[in-house]
């Protein structure tokens, strides 16, 4: 059923179309929460394919939902990066978030100080690692035949991948997980300004130290970076350090979270995948796909036409990535998993100037999660009784996972 557009307190500008203006309901709304991916794929039935979302909790803002003009969107210099800012700061002590706050070409200069640490071939080398580190945290839990799955697995491994990317020790980890924690969490928002201090007075001491002792891990290749043959300024390496903290955590584990649900309630599909290791990367890939877990907000710079609808420069756009990796013109049957998929670019990860640095990496922790989880621990459960549940968060995934084997 399609949905009615719909008032709202929201100023929208006037050259948006009333019957373009709706209320999504995003992130907030009673479906949403009940199940986001249910509410993606019939996202498609309901809207047209570019319209206005005037929830009070975006503020208004264009949304696409075709994987089409995402891509466009994403790849179009007709759009900004700035004005979108995702997290917020204390402007006495502003530091810009690097490399995500930045448009072409400034951008690219700060992105080169990095991707070769996170190229294909560069995150190979570190298999083993991310291995060894799956294998010990299993082993902490496979005899009790139960774990939550978020605490005691896909929090801890990619804190721990994290640190070592860094170069930061590995004792560190469960001060980082209840960082991140907090960060994200809306419930403990109060204590944020206190959690943002303990991280600046770490990692700016970290910092001082990879100034003077360089190693090979990337809070140092920041650190020694050039942009125009100029060290970066002091709020420029921590707004690059404490981006990748906020960037590579905790997307990782919602992925997971999400991904270790459906395998626990679909236990044939499950050893369908155990029976086609071969099969690891499209299966993966397939998982990723139906398992987006944010968004790309970006702003006009100029006034643009697409689909028939005029937008105005200084209008905001948000690419709903997760219900684009739906388009039912670009993947048949968008609902069903299925693992031998003609292969076509999801969106998960994003697309154009700004796609995901650790996109690579992220597939790896969680290829070798899924390879280690499956050998030893093939038949699990949800616990009996369990509700899955989501709250409110820019990174989507279930709150808790209670598992049984
Ligand atoms: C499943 C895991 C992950 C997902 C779904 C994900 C998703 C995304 C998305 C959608 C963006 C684009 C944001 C935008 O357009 O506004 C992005 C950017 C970025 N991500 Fe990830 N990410 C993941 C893991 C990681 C990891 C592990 C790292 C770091 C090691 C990382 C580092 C970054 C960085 C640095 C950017 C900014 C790139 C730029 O502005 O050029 N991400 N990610």
């Amino acid at each position: 059923m399609a949905a009615s557009p719909a008032q709202s307190d929201v100023k929208v500008p006037d050259h948006v179309p009333s019957d373009l203006v709706f209320r999504l309901g995003h992130i907030v709304g009673p479906e949403f929460l009940s199940d986001p991916y249910e509410f993606y794929p019939s996202l498609h039935e309901k809207y047209p394919p570019l319209f206005y979302d005037a929830d009070t909790m975006v503020g208004g803002t264009w949304v696409t939902i075709k994987h089409a003009d995402a891509l466009k969107a994403l790849r179009s210099s007709d759009f900004t990066i700035q004005n979108g800012s995702i997290f917020p700061r204390d402007p006495e002590d502003f530091f810009p978030l690097i490399p995500v706050e930045f448009d072409p070409p400034e951008h690219r200069k700060y992105r080169n100080i990095l991707d070769p640490m996170l190229s294909p071939k560069a995150v190979l080398e570190l298999s083993n690692d991310i291995r060894a580190l799956a294998n010990e945290l299993i082993d902490e839990f496979i005899d009790k035949g139960e774990c939550e799955f978020t605490t005691d697995f896909a929090r801890p491994l990619p804190v721990s991948v994290f640190l070592n990317l860094m170069g930061l020790p590995l004792d560190m980890r469960d001060t980082f997980v209840r960082w991140v924690v907090s960060l994200i969490s809306f419930a403990e928002r109060d204590k944020a300004v206190q959690i943002m201090a303990e991280i600046r007075e770490y990692l700016s001491s970290v910092i001082e130290e990879k100034r003077a002792n360089p190693d090979n891990g990337a809070i140092s290749r920041i650190v020694h970076g050039t942009v125009d043959g100029e060290p970066l300024g002091e709020q420029e390496v921590y707004g690059f350090v404490f981006f990748l903290f906020i960037a590579g955590i905790d997307t990782v584990y919602a992925a997971m979270n999400n991904i270790w649900v459906w395998l626990a309630r679909n236990p044939e599909r499950r050893r369908e995948m155990i029976a086609e290791p071969e099969n690891i990367d499209s299966q993966l890939e397939e998982l990723l796909r139906y398992y987006g877990v944010t968004f790309s907000g970006r702003t006009l710079v100029r006034d643009l036409e697409m689909n028939g609808v005029q937008m105005k420069a200084g209008d905001r756009f948000m690419c709903i990535l997760p219900a684009c990796n739906y388009d039912p013109d670009v993947y048949e049957n968008p609902r069903e998993v299925d693992f031998h998929r003609p292969r076509k670019p999801i969106l998960t990860f994003t697309g154009g100037v700004h796609a995901c640095m650790g996109g690579h990496l992220a597939r790896l922790e969680i290829k070798i999660a899924l390879q280690e989880w499956l050998r030893r621990i093939p038949e699990f459960d949800l616990k009996p009784g369990t509700q899955i549940s989501y709250l409110p968060s820019g990174v989507i995934g279930p709150a808790s996972v209670p598992l049984v084997w």
